[in-house]
């Protein structure tokens, strides 16, 4: 399998900020984790995966939202309202795993949930690497 499908990070998608690359790296192993948990019906794995998305979305959000604020960053707005709606779909996972017995609806909910992740990793996130490597660049213009 190339390194370069969808479901692979390569080093197109670095921003350059060391955190972010490797939060965004942790998120695609989890494709690989949840592969693994649907097989063998895995469902403390499928709960940890739920656990870890509700830290991820507050920590790595931050880190990105921190970056941007930092600088004004005119994408703001539309780059929040994003990590916001993902927010919103971590908790209603959340809610499905503790009142629903319908699991395939979760698992449903969690693919959906990372597939849109990576997309916005893609297209959206890309743009942070512009801000970190003027920064970079301002840094290294200063005396
Ligand atoms: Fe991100
Ligand atoms: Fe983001």
């Amino acid at each position: 399998m190339s390194t370069h499908d969808a479901s692979h990070w390569n080093q197109n998608l670095e921003t350059g900020d060391f955190h972010v690359d490797l939060q965004h790296q942790e998120l695609f192993q989890l494709v690989t984790s949840l592969d693994i948990a649907i097989r063998d019906q895995d469902m403390g794995q499928i709960k940890a995966i739920i656990v870890f998305l509700e830290r991820y979305v507050i920590d790595h959000f931050d880190a990105e939202e921190t970056i941007m604020k930092k600088v004004s960053f005119d994408g703001y707005d539309y780059h929040k309202a994003e990590h916001d709606m993902f927010e919103d779909m971590v908790h209603e996972m959340r809610r499905m795993l503790d009142t629903s017995p319908a699991r395939t609806h979760l698992i449903f909910a969690i693919r959906k949930f990372i597939d849109r992740l990576v997309i916005h990793i893609r297209t959206v996130d890309i743009r942070i690497a512009d801000i970190v490597h003027s920064c970079d660049h301002d840094t290294a213009e200063s005396p």
